[in-house]
């Protein structure tokens, strides 16, 4: 798909804005990649040749970033795309039995939308949400401690168009190509709302301020005994 010159004009003056906040240019391909993506929903070949124009990259180059990283999409997904942690604690806690029970409830395979393109599942690495396993994230907000049928649902409400809200963050739920521009470094001034840290995250804080635990000052740390060391202990 080619950008008209209205949104060339338009990406043209963002990249450079992107390009400016890098000592150098080439540090501003992911977030390029990004508003590329927040424009088609996906990085087409004319997002990669706008990034390796404004970056004076090769498109080769350009492309070996994008099929790196699976955050970037070279085809159409979901407008929300459902990922499924199957790291080691989600999936022992369940979240092999809700990727599995979420491709044969919408009939897709990994990393692929629906036919409406309303929504595309994903198996991902861990979110560094373990407290709340097994993690479902849509669009990259958090749905703590799923299960195969609430995960279900969740899906057929996106399909709906029905309300759905994340276990924390803001109480809305972003497009894909809304949270890519996110991404990108354009905020949409919601990210410090609703509850950040749950209750499984505070534990250790708790146990430790009532204790009167504290880390240990990083200027005077004791010194390890030689046998506490790999190469002591050989
Ligand atoms: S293993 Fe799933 S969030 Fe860490």
């Amino acid at each position: 798909m080619a950008f008209s010159e209205e949104t060339r004009a338009r990406l043209d003056i963002e990249a450079k804005e992107i390009i400016a906040r890098y000592p150098r240019s080439r540090s501003a391909l992911l977030p390029l990649l990004h508003l590329v993506q927040a424009e088609e929903g996906y990085v087409s070949n004319d997002g990669i040749a706008f990034c390796s124009e404004h970056l004076g990259l090769t498109a080769a180059e350009v492309t070996a970033v994008v099929t790196f990283y699976t955050m970037y999409k070279r085809r159409p997904t979901g407008d929300y795309h459902i990922g499924v942690c199957t790291n080691t604690l989600c999936a022992v806690m369940g979240g092999d039995e809700i990727f599995a029970a979420l491709k044969e409830h919408l009939g897709v395979g990994n990393d692929e939308a629906t036919e409406d393109g309303r929504v595309a599942v994903e198996h991902v690495e861990c979110n560094a949400a373990c407290d709340f396993a097994p993690v479902v994230m849509v669009n990259w907000e958090f749905f703590d401690n799923q299960t195969p049928e609430s995960a279900k649902q969740l899906a057929d409400d996106l399909r709906l168009g029905n309300d759905v809200r994340p276990t924390r963050g803001p109480d809305r739920l972003c497009t894909w190509k809304q949270a890519s521009r996110i991404l990108a470094g354009f905020p949409d001034d919601h990210a410090g709302e609703g509850p950040q840290a749950g209750d499984p995250s505070l534990v250790g804080l708790r146990l430790a301020q009532e204790r009167g635990w504290q880390a240990p000052d990083p200027d005077n740390l004791p010194t390890p005994d030689a046998g506490d060391t790999a190469e002591g202990g050989q």
